[in-house]
């Protein structure tokens, strides 16, 4: 006895599945992609790509500006370790004077020590400056002068700048160790109440965090200007943004007063 075909239009049980289910497939389509969408008021009908998104629960405003958030532009790839933070051999300083001799000092000074308003190398840590070197060559800071001049430098030119940079007097000494007890709150003990920690428990005098660079003496336009751009988020290359979160709660008037504070190239008279 020959069994019957399974697979053949002429089965009325195989007819029946397959129109069956084309039918609920188009059912599907029809009221995912269309009827469904269309009763949200903020739907454009873009194309199918747009409908699947949006069934999928991508938020229309991502699909009307045409943008994907991306995951890392303006933020840092530098790890930072503890080898970048040791001081440079000799002839590292040495390599490194000769570079920064010829291209750096007309804007950060002869001895480091901008009289521009350009930041202060002088003393900073080898390991701030190799962070924010890379982090222009990547473009993760801007700075249409410093990416175009980091470009041009290979690794050894920045880890030899750093240790020649390193090996110059700062401008001042810490403010702990000058015993100014005329700081602003928000530098000595910050403002727990709004939880901000104290600029010295990152950037020297209590403690130093690695890559908090030495502030001491730095310009005041300079200070103001950074600030600023961390609070508004136009600069992002600070590892776990921790100083877009110090920041973006402070007054204009308090971060007047924290860069007028650093800025001083002595401390205050009677201080000690
Ligand atoms: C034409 C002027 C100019 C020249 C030349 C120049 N710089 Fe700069 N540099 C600046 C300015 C201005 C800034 C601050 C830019 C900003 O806002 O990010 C800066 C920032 C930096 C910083 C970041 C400092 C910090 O505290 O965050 C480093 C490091 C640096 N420069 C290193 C160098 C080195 C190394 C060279 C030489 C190869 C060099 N610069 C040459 C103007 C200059
Ligand atoms: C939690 C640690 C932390 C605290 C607190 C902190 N900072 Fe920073 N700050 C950093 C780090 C880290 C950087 C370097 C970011 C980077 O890698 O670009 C930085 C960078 C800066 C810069 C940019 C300097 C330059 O040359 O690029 C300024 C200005 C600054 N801090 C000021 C302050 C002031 C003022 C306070 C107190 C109101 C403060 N910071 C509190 C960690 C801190």
């Amino acid at each position: 006895m020959q069994e019957p075909r399974l697979y053949t239009w002429r089965n009325g049980w195989f007819r029946w599945s397959v129109l069956g289910v084309s039918g609920m497939t188009v059912a599907a389509l029809l009221v995912g992609l269309i009827w469904l969408p269309s009763l949200q008021s903020d739907f454009t009908a873009k194309g199918v790509w747009d409908s699947i998104c949006r069934a999928a629960g991508v938020p229309s405003e991502w699909i009307a500006q045409g943008k994907w958030p991306s995951a890392s532009k303006g933020t840092t790839q530098v790890v930072l370790t503890s080898d970048m933070a040791r001081a440079g051999a000799g002839d590292a300083i040495g390599r490194g004077a000769t570079i920064a001799v010829q291209q750096c000092s007309m804007c950060h000074g002869a001895q480091g020590m901008s009289d521009a308003n350009a930041p202060n190398l002088a003393g900073q840590y080898p390991e701030v400056v190799i962070k924010q070197l890379h982090d222009y060559k990547r473009g993760d800071r801007a700075s249409a002068i410093m990416q175009t001049l980091a470009q041009r430098l290979s690794d050894k030119d920045i880890t030899d700048i750093a240790a020649y940079y390193d090996s110059l007097p700062k401008a001042r000494a810490a403010i702990v160790q000058a015993g100014e007890m005329d700081a602003p709150a928000l530098v000595r003990v910050g403002d727990p109440l709004r939880n901000i920690v104290p600029c010295v428990s990152c950037h020297g005098g209590i403690d130093h965090k690695i890559g908090a660079p030495w502030l001491e003496g730095m310009p005041k336009e300079y200070l103001l200007k950074e600030m600023k751009a961390f609070a508004s988020g136009a600069r992002r290359n600070d590892s776990f943004a921790q100083m877009r979160n110090v920041v973006r709660p402070l007054t204009s008037q308090e971060l007047d007063s924290v860069a007028e504070f650093y800025a001083r190239r002595e401390p205050a008279a009677g201080s000690r």
